[in-house]
């Protein structure tokens, strides 16, 4: 038997030996039952040292591959008669159970000339060294502390820390043991999934809305039901009665901008508290407010626990460092951290530590006055860029958050291609609805807009949708 056995690669010998003859078992140039090369042969041919064969024909013996006959010698096992070789091994035989819908995908895409992505902030203005700081300082608190495993709930001090930063940003009043930090606003969606929907629940969902929110619940096997938005937020009177739970973006609608009404969220609080519904608040950038105090979170007015709230900090922070948080209604807190455990134990306990710091050292507070300036200061001009091409768009009043919305004044076909063409990244509000939309338009996000770069960015923005379409 002649056998290619190459011993590439760096390591020990008997190593590379042992993974060249395993190769040579798993695509089929050994066959089961096959007498191999005594070991003194191999290694004069292989100009190896005897013992180097020895160790890896016996390391394969011992896993069941080979087997020593003996006085006859080393062969491979009759048992591998089952092995599919990887030649003729057929591909993705396992798949997902029949519970899990195709999901669409969205966000991400290429890096264009001019970003105007939704839901994305530039790490660059971030006040670094504080940061670092916090981490070095985290750092030394965990080499004192003797505890393996972080707190499923949160560390105790970071809760504190979202507790008072939402009484003094969003009006809410909750206590540190209402708060679950999660890994981002995506995994408490997740959890309140889980605890609260079953496969065939309805839940009802805004139209248009936020792509990720429909995709859980989806996952989840729910029966998804949308309900439409006018320019005072969802209408409540649309509130399927049976649904389990409605997920809304009460303070900047997602992604048409506009708050859901002060009628409204009183009328929505009552249909609740009559039907068991669950209210999932989206508020994941409510805390950047334009022209004057806008409307504090829809979970301040809620007497009898009928409100999930949901904040992140990858708007206001860094989307990368996955932290969120969930103020839990009272009876959905046992469950929820039960959920919270199984699913993965609890949030990485450096990080959390760090924000501790950084915000009970005010960093955290100055950041944020310091971003919302400079995003009024953006979004201004961007608005007065926008107003130079009024013949071409309409924009959508926008009181909070980091991105607006516009309609299109007549129809521009093939919008996704030619924002390609101009290299613009922006999405088709097109994108977020379930049925064929009344208007269509861009949601034009100016978390990551580079400020130099927006009269230019909204010119070609206005060249590529008022062109005539190409034939
Ligand atoms: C409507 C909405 N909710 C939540 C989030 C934030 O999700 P996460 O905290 O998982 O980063 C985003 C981010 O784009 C969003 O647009």
């Amino acid at each position: 038997m002649r056998l290619y056995l190459p011993l590439e690669g760096t390591g020990p010998l008997r190593t590379r030996l042992y993974e060249a003859l395993r190769a040579a078992l798993m695509d089929g140039r050994l066959a089961p039952g096959e007498a191999l090369p005594p070991s003194r042969g191999l290694a004069a041919e292989l100009g190896l040292g005897r013992q180097t064969v020895v160790d890896a024909y016996e390391r394969l013996i011992a896993e069941g591959f080979f087997e020593a006959r003996r006085g006859s010698g080393t062969f491979v096992s009759a048992s591998l008669a089952g092995l599919d070789h990887a030649a003729d091994a057929t591909p993705a035989a396992i798949g997902p159970g029949r519970h899990w819908p195709p999901l669409p995908a969205w966000g991400g895409g290429e890096r264009r000339r001019f970003n105007f992505a939704g839901g994305v902030t530039d790490r660059r203005l971030l006040p670094w060294p504080p940061w670092r700081a916090a981490v070095q300082r985290a750092l030394r608190d965990q080499a004192h502390d003797r505890a393996p495993y972080a707190d499923p709930q949160g560390h105790g001090p970071l809760r504190g820390g979202i507790a008072d930063y939402l009484g003094y940003s969003r009006g809410l009043s909750c206590r540190p043991a209402d708060i679950l930090v999660t890994q981002g606003a995506q995994q408490g969606l997740d959890l309140l999934a889980r605890v609260r929907v079953a496969p065939g629940d309805v839940v009802a969902l805004e139209e248009p809305g936020y792509p990720p929110a429909r995709a859980v619940f989806a996952a989840r096997g729910a029966r998804l039901v949308e309900v439409p938005v006018d320019e005072r937020g969802v209408r409540v009177d649309r509130v399927p009665p049976d649904a389990r739970l409605l997920y809304l973006t009460p303070s900047h609608q997602f992604p048409l901008g506009m708050p859901l009404s002060l009628e409204r969220r009183l009328a929505l609080l009552e249909f609740a508290r009559q039907r068991d519904l669950l209210i999932v608040e989206d508020d994941y950038d409510g805390e950047f407010r334009f022209q004057g105090r806008a409307l504090d979170a829809l979970k301040s007015l809620d007497r009898h626990g009928q409100v999930a709230y949901l904040g992140t900090f990858s708007k206001v922070w860094n989307a990368d460092l996955r932290l969120g948080y969930l103020v839990m209604p009272a009876g959905l807190r046992g469950a929820l951290l039960q959920a919270r455990a199984l699913s993965d134990g609890a949030s990485t306990g450096l990080t959390q530590i760090a924000l501790a710091h950084f915000i009970h050292d005010g960093h955290f507070a100055r950041h944020l006055r310091r971003m919302q300036r400079l995003y009024e200061q953006r979004r201004q001009r961007l608005l007065a860029a926008l107003a130079r091409h009024q013949d071409l768009w309409t924009v959508l009043p926008q009181v909070a958050g980091i991105h607006l919305a516009l309609t299109f004044n007549r129809a521009v076909p093939d919008v996704r291609g030619r924002l390609a063409a101009a290299s613009i990244s922006a999405e088709p509000i097109e994108a977020f609805y379930q049925n064929t939309p009344a208007r269509t338009g861009l949601l034009l996000g100016f978390g990551a807009l580079d400020d130099e770069d927006i009269d230019a960015a909204v010119a070609v923005l206005a060249r590529a949708c008022g062109e005539p379409a190409r034939e």
